[in-house]
């Protein structure tokens, strides 16, 4: 591909949610330059403001230098068309878990990259190979797993799919390492490695609360006073979003048929009623509007150790 790993790239990033703008902060502040392609104008609104306050909190806690800050914003650009996404050596998607619609995107994507571009899914539990079918040359997709919060977790899942090239899993290493973040290598199986042991873990304690076998706090407390977990389960499911959770589930228990991996109803009846967890400001627990203020009912949540210590 004649690239050299210890320059930096330009950077497609497909999707300006949590993820993919996690994704743009994590890759800008190591020098990268960012090309984040977010189709809904609002969105990609949100998209900027939520990086400028997460630079914002870590310039003001002395992480970041101001001039460090404001170089790193400057480094991610908003594009308005797909197209400009033509520039980047490496395009990483990050839109919603939905096989049809990232199958759609892959298509396009292969459209306008050139053939050196490689292509990475951020997906949690969809199948590399489903999306590597879409374009022209399989042997540049793979999968790179982020977890979440993405400029704060060190890992990265580099998933190999059954095309994926040796110097495309090469390159992806080299780059997640210029990251900071530590590259663990997985198989192209629904859930690869974390999810497949965090998911069981978190819809044990999801069918424990429906079974009202203990508070949510209790649950929680348990896991993170019991166990050092930094968070409860059903915090941990709040934070990262029971509708992604339940996309995860549905992969997992398709491929699998495992009843350990199959959505308690309690989860489809939250989705049914919109509670999607922090982001829709209810899920096991319920949140403020702003990052770091608790609107629990009975205030038990309040408890660092419980529940993580923001937002809950
Ligand atoms: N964005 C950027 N930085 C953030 C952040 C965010 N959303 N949330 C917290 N941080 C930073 C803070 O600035 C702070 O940095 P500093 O220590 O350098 O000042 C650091 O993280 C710790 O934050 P706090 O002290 O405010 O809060 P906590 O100590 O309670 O940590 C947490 C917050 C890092 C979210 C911690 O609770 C945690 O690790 N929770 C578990 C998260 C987890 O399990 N993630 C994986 C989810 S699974 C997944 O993503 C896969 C998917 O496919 C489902």
């Amino acid at each position: 591909m004649g690239r050299s790993e210890s320059e930096p790239i330009a950077v497609g990033v497909l999707g300006g949610g949590f993820m993919g703008g996690g994704i743009a902060e994590a890759v800008a502040r190591a020098g990268h330059s960012v090309l984040l392609y977010e189709p809904v104008a609002d969105a990609r609104a949100a998209s900027a403001q939520r990086l400028r306050k997460s630079v914002g909190r870590a310039v003001s806690s002395g992480k970041l230098a101001y001039g460090q800050g404001e170089a790193l914003i400057g480094r991610v650009s908003y594009l308005e068309s797909a197209e400009d996404l033509a520039e980047a050596a490496l395009v990483i998607e990050a839109i919603v878990e939905d096989l049809e619609v990232k199958v759609d995107w892959f298509r396009r994507l292969d459209r306008i990259v050139p053939e050196s571009t490689l292509l990475a899914s951020n997906t949690s539990s969809i199948p590399i190979a489903g999306l590597a079918s879409a374009v022209s040359c399989p042997g540049r997709v793979l999968g790179l797993h982020f977890f979440s919060p993405v400029p704060v977790m060190r890992l990265v899942e580099v998933v190999k799919a059954l095309d994926t090239s040796p110097e495309t899993l090469r390159f992806a290493g080299e780059f997640v390492e210029s990251l900071g973040k530590q590259p663990i290598a997985t198989k192209d199986r629904s859930g690869f490695i974390v999810n497949m042991l965090l998911v069981p873990y978190l819809m044990a304690a999801v069918r424990m609360f429906e079974d009202e076998f203990a508070t949510r706090e209790d649950i929680d407390k348990g896991m993170a006073l019991g166990c050092g977990h930094p968070m409860g389960p059903l915090t941990l499911c709040d934070f990262i979003g029971l509708d992604v959770l339940y996309a995860v589930c549905q992969s997992l228990y398709e491929e699998f048929k495992q009843t350990e991996y199959a959505p308690p109803p309690l989860l489809k009846r939250m989705l049914a009623a919109g509670r999607l967890g922090r982001k829709s400001g209810r899920g096991f627990y319920e949140y403020a509007a702003e990052r770091g203020a608790t609107a629990s009912p009975d205030g038990a949540a309040r408890s660092r150790a419980t529940t993580g210590g923001r937002g809950v």
